[in-house]
């Protein structure tokens, strides 16, 4: 068996940001209530001419720039999304011939917010088999197209962007590897968070559009519970398997929904807010892209170093879950 490691990582916001401000002139809502509830100050905005594979298509350049990769290089494609450019094709095969890359499998993953671990968990069993040597894996939305502007429970929520990274084969001299994956799906909770309409159960009609059955509806209270008591399981059972303390860790990287959450993760499993990378109060919540966005701003600006350990916990629709352990 071979060894996986992070080669590269990228990521990309779109220029326009939309504030808490902004916001209270479209819905009743206030930036007091937005940042006591959810510690979010604002959120990018794609333009109206960028779609998914738009945001996908920098975020993964920037992160081949730094494994020192080209697209040829690449051997899989997988992009987690719940906002693709269209139903039919990928967003993976439309990324596949804007970057330039071989005729590859590339795929879009469905798991929600838990997309981006799914897929890093999926990419290292091909890197572990020796099936492939680097693998992009991208998280990428455009959450603002499926949102519901007039709904102030949800739209303060969610913001637009892409993170991405390339999971290569690592040598023997390399001490990067991942250590452990769980992932799990709960799919008794499915109502909790949804998008009833466009699919096959409900496809468009003027039924669907006048009750806007085609965005995102959510029951807030009930996933922020569930939110917080799966993150801490999913961290648990990653220090268990690999017979760590939460001390040892060097970086919890999870899935960034709101402040409120992460602060009761952390203080469940003990975890100083220090050792948390949280960037929910610019980013908001870009479902699968949060983890790869914070991954890549933490490598970027120096704190996840070679050889640490970082722990990637993610929580989503589904309800799906899961973390990733891994040596960077
Ligand atoms: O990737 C996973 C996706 N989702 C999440 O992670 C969301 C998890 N849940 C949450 O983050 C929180 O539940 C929310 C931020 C959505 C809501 O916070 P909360 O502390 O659970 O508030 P609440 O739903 O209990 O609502 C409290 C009050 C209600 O008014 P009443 O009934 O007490 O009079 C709401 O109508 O706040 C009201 N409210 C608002 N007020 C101002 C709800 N949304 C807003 C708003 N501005 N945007």
């Amino acid at each position: 068996m071979y060894r996986a490691k992070i080669s590269g990582t990228g990521s990309y916001l779109p220029e326009k940001i939309l504030t808490n401000f902004d916001l209270e002139k479209l819905v009743e809502t206030n930036n007091q209530w937005i940042v006591e509830r959810t510690g979010i100050r604002e959120r990018h905005i794609a333009a109206p001419d960028q779609a998914t594979s738009d945001m996908a298509l920098i975020a993964s350049q920037n992160a081949l720039a730094m494994a020192g990769l080209a697209p040829a290089d690449i051997d899989l494609i997988i992009v987690a999304t719940t906002s693709p450019d269209y139903p039919m094709p990928s967003t993976a095969a439309v990324l596949q011939d804007k970057l330039g890359a071989r005729s590859v499998c590339s795929f879009d993953l469905s798991a929600a917010c838990s997309g981006f671990v799914y897929g890093t968990s999926i990419a290292n069993q091909f890197i572990r088999t020796g099936v492939y040597k680097n693998i992009l894996i991208v998280g990428a939305e455009t959450l603002s197209r499926i949102i519901n502007w007039k709904d102030r429970e949800t739209c303060i929520l969610f913001g637009d962007g892409a993170g991405a990274i390339i999971l290569s084969r690592a040598s023997d001299q390399d001490q990067s590897t991942i250590l452990s994956e769980h992932l799990y799906a709960d799919g008794a909770l499915n109502h909790l968070l949804d998008i009833p309409g466009g699919g096959s159960r409900l496809p468009f009609s003027q039924k669907v559009l006048d009750e806007n059955l085609q965005l995102v509806r959510m029951k807030g209270r009930e996933i922020f519970k569930n939110a917080v008591r799966t993150l801490a399981s999913c961290c648990g059972e990653a220090l268990e398997t690999n017979k760590l303390t939460v001390d040892e860790i060097d970086w919890v990287v999870p899935h960034q929904a709101n402040a409120r959450i992460l602060e009761a993760l952390a203080k469940l499993i003990h975890l100083p807010m220090s050792k948390m990378i949280m960037n929910v109060d610019k980013t908001a919540n870009t479902s699968a892209a949060t983890i790869p966005i914070a991954l890549d701003q933490a490598v970027r600006d120096g704190r996840i170093q070679r050889g640490q350990l970082v722990m990637l916990a993610a929580f989503g629709a589904g309800l799906t879950s899961g973390s990733i352990l891994l040596k960077f």
